[in-house]
Formats: structure tokens, C-alpha cells, sequence
């Protein structure tokens, strides 16, 4: 995606030195636009667990591109791969919902357990044989290129879950086509009005986003749309991230108070929700920025579809029952007791503190939404309902598992 026509992606490795992976640092959008550079496993421990960068498709990249900085870092090492363990257990402890980051630091470490078969176990005095040496290097090309598959099938996958999206913003346009009427005083009566919480844009992934995936490309495909973006406390991840990069884009948008939707939806303002998802269940529950239960709860009462963009690297085909299996993460209270802003007389950020001194807060990052309202789950592999049977019938080869 662009930001001041420029295309980028949230994650890359550093076009002149590859030991170092750069990422937009989102802790200072939307004003102001800083790109960081991750050099060892303990940044990367930094960049997930403060929200450098944050979302669960870009978490689990990030995570990925830790495990090949790690394996840099742990390359002379005579103890290489009991590092790489330990690294894998930090990387997976930095934050606990999104199934991404297990995901891909698993696929990485099956990488590495298996490499670690074709290693020869004599060693010299210097704890590694030059052979060792040598494979190890080469080791680390693959690790560096799992990581980037696993960044290129997130971009795949995102750009898939926004044509099989469009089908169902398409859908809704069309009807709002037929029902406009000529002499209407609304100018765009077919807009389609689509709330969305948290981000799950592109800032959340690579590129494209899951939410925001169909959103973009019904907008690039000239279908009127306006979504509204849930400012999402105690973060604010819709007022800076999501507001911030539909305004680049160009996509029509409003950003409303948290407990809006609810209104607007019995107000017929709201044609469809879409929401990402940290972790989804076989059975279909999910897991999601805290708050985007209430949203389904309200769009259930007044009859508004609720969908859930979901790559299939954000299922967990282990778990059946989203609110006794999914780790819900719960981050410090002072998240909730002070918000950032721009001070628009100095022109700096600035923290401000929102609660009296003396009042305990609880900060819950992310709620269970039951299968049962949830209308759809958008996946690369097309929509299919919120159930086991529903999933099973996309991902035929999780029958098993
Ligand atoms: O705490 P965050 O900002 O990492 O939470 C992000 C969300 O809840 C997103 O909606 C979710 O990760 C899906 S991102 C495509």
C-alpha cells in the first residue's frame, strides 16, 4: 500500500545490510512516520511486545524474521540450536492471542529441528567442526527464507480474502442500487457502510489487510464505500492506524466514539461489519481486538451481517471452544489510564493521564466472539460459515488434525 504515493510494506529486510530487518514503527502514526531497525532477538522481543508492530499476520512475520536475526546472532554458538529453542520460547512469550506468531515461529523451528538432523555431531576443539560452521550458514539462508515465504503467503493471502470479500460488498451495492430511489436526496444512496474495529488493515499484515482487503478493492474498483472505524481504547489502533491509512488510500471514512456502532446500526447506518482475528477456533469463535464481541452482539439485534476475515494462518485447528481455550493477553493497566495525542499548539506527541490518580484499571486486550454471530468467515480459500463444518469444507486437510 502507499503512504504519500509511495508503496510500502510493514516489514522488509534492509536493502544494503541483510542482517537487519526494518519496520514501520506504529507507535508514532499517525503523526509521525518512523521506520526502525531490528538487529537482535531482544528488538524483536521489544517490537511485539510494545506494538511496534502489532496485528496478527505482522506479528507472526515479525516473528519469523526474530527467529533469522536470532540464528544470525547465535551462529558461532556451539550450543546453535539449544538457542534457537530458547529463542523460539521468548519470541512465543511476547504475546499471547495471536496464533500467527506460534505459527510461524513453529514453522521455523520444524525447519531448524530438521536441519539439525543433517548436522554432523563431531566437533573440534573450538566446539564446532568447519562443516558445522558451513552448514549453519547455510541454515540461516533457509531460515531467512522461510520467513519470507511466510510474509509472501500473507500478501497472498490477504489479496485473496479481498476478491472473495468484494463478492459480498458487490452484493450489498447492487441491492442498495436497485432499492435508490431516482428522486432520493441522499447523492450516493448505494454507499456501502461497512463498520470495522481495531485495525486489520495493511498496517496489521504485509499488505492489503484482512478487513480492509475487500474494502480497498471494491474502492479501486470505483463501488462506493464509507467505513466507519471504531477509535478502539485503550490503543486506538482505528483513530491513528486504520483512520490514517484509509485517508492514504483515499477511502471515505469516519471514525466514531467505541460505543457508537450500536446506534448507528439500529439507524440503518451500518450495511455490514467486517473485523479481523487474532485466533480462530475449528468450531469458528473468535477471537478478537477487545470489544468486537459488543459489536456483534449489537449487529445480531438489528440484523447486520458480521463478518470475519480470516487467513487460514490464524486458525487454530487445535482448539474447539474460544472462550475456555484462547489465551485472552491482559497488558499493563496504564494503557487505559493515559492516551497519546498531538499537542497541536507545540507540535509534539504528548501523554496525558485520563483517570484520577488512585483508581485501579483493568486492561483486557482482546474478547471471544461465539460462532453464532459471526454470519461468515472470509478466508483465502473463500467465505464459508462460522462452524467446523464450515471450515472443513475450505481446509479439507485439517479433517484430522
Ligand atoms: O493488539 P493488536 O493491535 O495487535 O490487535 C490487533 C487486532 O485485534 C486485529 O484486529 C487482529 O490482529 C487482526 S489483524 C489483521
Amino acid at each position: 500500500m502507499k503512504i504519500n504515493n509511495t508503496p510500502f510494506r510493514t516489514i522488509w529486510l534492509h536493502p544494503e545490510d541483510e542482517h537487519i530487518v526494518q519496520i514501520i514503527d506504529q507507535r508514532h502514526l499517525p503523526h509521525h512516520f518512523v521506520i526502525a531497525d531490528l538487529r537482535t532477538l531482544e528488538d524483536f522481543e521489544v517490537a511485539i511486545r510494545d506494538m511496534l508492530v502489532r496485528g496478527a499476520p505482522l506479528i507472526g512475520s515479525a516473528a519469523a524474521y526474530g527467529m533469522y536475526v536470532a540464528a544470525l546472532q547465535f551462529a558461532a554458538s556451539p550450543n546453535f540450536y539449544e538457542k534457537m529453542g530458547e529463542s523460539a520460547v521468548r519470541l512465543k512469550a511476547t504475546r499471547p492471542t495471536a496464533v500467527n506468531l506460534a505459527y510461524a515461529v513453529d514453522r521455523v523451528l520444524m525447519l531448524v529441528g530438521s536441519l539439525a538432523g543433517l548436522v554432523p555431531t563431531p566437533r573440534d576443539g573450538s566446539g564446532q567442526s568447519r562443516t558445522t560452521q558451513v552448514e549453519i550458514a547455510e541454515q540461516i539462508a533457509k531460515i531467512r527464507q522461510a520467513a519470507s515465504d511466510i510474509t509472501e503467503e500473507s500478501v497472498a493471502h490477504c489479496r485473496s480474502i479481498g476478491e472473495h470479500g468484494l463478492k459480498l460488498i458487490e452484493a450489498i451495492h447492487n441491492r442498495k442500487l436497485k432499492q435508490a430511489l431516482p428522486s432520493s436526496v441522499d447523492r450516493q444512496p448505494s454507499t456501502v457502510n461497512i463498520l470495522t474495529h481495531c485495525n486489520a488493515g495493511w498496517l496489521a499484515c504485509i499488505d492489503h489487510g484482512t478487513a480492509t482487503a475487500p474494502i480497498y478493492a471494491a474502492h479501486d474498483q470505483g463501488i462506493p464505500v464509507h467505513v466507519w472505524v471504531d477509535e478502539t481504547r485503550p490503543r486506538n489502533q482505528g483513530a491513528s492506524l486504520t483512520a490514517f491509512e484509509l485517508k492514504e488510500h483515499g477511502v471515505p471514512h469516519t471514525v466514531i466514539a467505541d460505543n457508537t456502532g450500536g446506534h448507528l446500526m439500529q439507524h440503518g447506518l451500518v450495511d455490514m461489519v467486517i473485523v479481523g482475528t487474532d485466533r480462530t477456533t475449528r468450531t469458528g469463535d473468535v477471537a478478537n481486538k477487545i470489544g468486537t464481541y459488543l459489536k456483534a452482539l449489537a449487529a445480531a439485534d438489528n440484523g447486520v451481517p458480521f463478518y470475519v476475515a480470516v487467513p487460514s494462518s490464524s486458525i487454530d485447528w487445535s482448539l474447539h471452544n474460544g472462550l475456555t481455550d484462547i489465551p485472552i493477553e491482559q497488558r499493563d493497566a496504564t494503557e487505559v489510564h493515559f492516551i497519546n495525542g498531538l499537542d497541536e499548539k507545540s507540535g509534539e506527541v504528548r501523554e496525558v493521564r485520563l483517570t484520577p490518580q488512585g483508581s485501579p484499571a483493568a486492561n483486557y486486550a482482546f474478547d471471544v466472539t461465539p460462532a453464532r454471530l459471526v454470519t461468515g468467515l472470509i478466508t483465502e480459500r473463500g467465505i464459508c460459515e462460522a462452524s467446523e463444518q464450515g471450515l472443513l469444507g475450505l481446509f479439507e486437510e485439517q479433517s484430522n488434525s
